[in-house]
């Protein structure tokens, strides 16, 4: 069986659920928002996010999870895909999950207005069903993304960007949400404090080694159904570059740090800057980084008893760094 056919296995019947409650909370009488809701739902992603809440729910409470199990799922894909519709019009991005992203098609103007409205419909569900708990985690994790990606913007202006920062701005910007659902798959289920606060931290190790594999991909050259080599571009620097910086020679980093400023539109020096990038280590640096949250996150699941939800959550853990796309 295929790996992602194996995670899933156990919550097969609730995944497909899922979609349709998905579906369903993105609806609008707008006839221009009810098209593009349905290019949305139409193109949808990994679904990372709703399987770490229904394995942990289920894994916390004896294989059951109940509405508010399936209503964080919906908030939180609702909120994730808020956020990648803003990303793509931020980081002037025309490819989203093998297809034109929302800019591409629509122009920013609407691109930023659908992301409100997928936004406010996430929250919106939590206070409709009165679940204050769940919009608490939720909220602070949105917050925690804004604060993130403007973090992100103003280091790629001054181009002085550190690994503490680099590992500060993926907390926030990607950690945060994965942690949040991990803390909602548990707080749904109504889990004691403790073990809430376990999981998050689980999902904010897992989120860490997931945006360092998603920064790896970048300096690749497989078809992952969004831009390669857009974050130099961006001057956008990541933990390869960022290693790559910090250890070597003052004429190469000067190099460096000129191409990055003055070059990153230029397609031959990127290539270059890529290619010096690999050559001295900081692909192999933020592998092994990866590698170390992966195992910290396997250490937080080590004291469960042994389940299919938790074979299952293993497995995703081991994904998260191996997967194509
Ligand atoms: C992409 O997340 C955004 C990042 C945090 C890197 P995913 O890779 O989970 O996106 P989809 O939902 O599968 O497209
Ligand atoms: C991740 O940022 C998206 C958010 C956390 C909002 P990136 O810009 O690095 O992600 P991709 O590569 O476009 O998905
Ligand atoms: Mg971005
Ligand atoms: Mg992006």
């Amino acid at each position: 069986m295929k790996i992602v056919a194996q995670i899933k296995a156990p919550i097969d019947h609730e995944m497909e659920h899922f979609e349709k409650k998905f579906s369903k909370a993105m609806a609008t009488k707008v006839a221009l928002l009810n098209r593009i809701t349905h290019y949305v739902v139409n193109r949808k992603g990994k679904q990372m996010r709703p399987m770490f809440i229904f394995l942990i729910a289920k894994m916390c409470n004896k294989g059951e999870m109940n509405e508010r199990t399936y209503r964080g799922a919906s908030v939180i894909e609702l909120i994730h895909t808020a956020t990648l519709v803003h990303d793509d019009v931020v980081d002037d991005s025309n490819r989203r999950r093998g297809f034109f992203s929302l800019n591409a098609l629509w122009k920013n103007k609407i691109a930023v207005l659908v992301g409100d409205f997928l936004l406010s419909k996430g929250l919106l569900l939590c206070i409709d069903n009165d679940d204050f708990d769940l919009l608490k985690i939720i909220s602070v994790a949105v917050r925690e993304m804004s604060e993130g990606e403007l973090l992100q913007i103003e280091k790629a202006r001054k181009l002085d960007i550190t690994e503490e920062i680099y590992f500060e701005i993926i907390r926030q910007k990607t950690a945060t949400l994965i942690a949040a659902c991990c803390a909602m798959g548990a707080k749904s289920v109504h889990a004691p404090d403790t073990e809430v606060e376990n999981l998050r931290k689980f999902g904010e190790l897992i989120g860490l080694a997931f945006q360092i594999k998603d920064d790896l991909f970048d300096y690749g050259e497989e078809k992952i159904g969004k831009p390669t080599g857009i974050d130099i571009k961006e001057q956008k620097m990541t933990l390869p570059l960022i290693y790559t910086l910090n250890n070597a020679s003052a004429k190469d980093k000067k190099w460096l740090i000129n191409s990055v400023k003055n070059h990153n539109r230029d397609k031959k020096r990127v290539k270059e800057v890529i290619a010096f990038v690999k050559e001295n280590g900081g692909l192999d640096y933020a592998v092994t980084k990866m590698k170390a949250y992966q195992a910290q996150a396997l250490q937080l699941l080590a004291p469960y008893p042994k389940s299919p939800y938790k074979d299952s959550l293993e497995l995703m853990v081991n994904y998260v760094i191996d997967r194509k796309k």
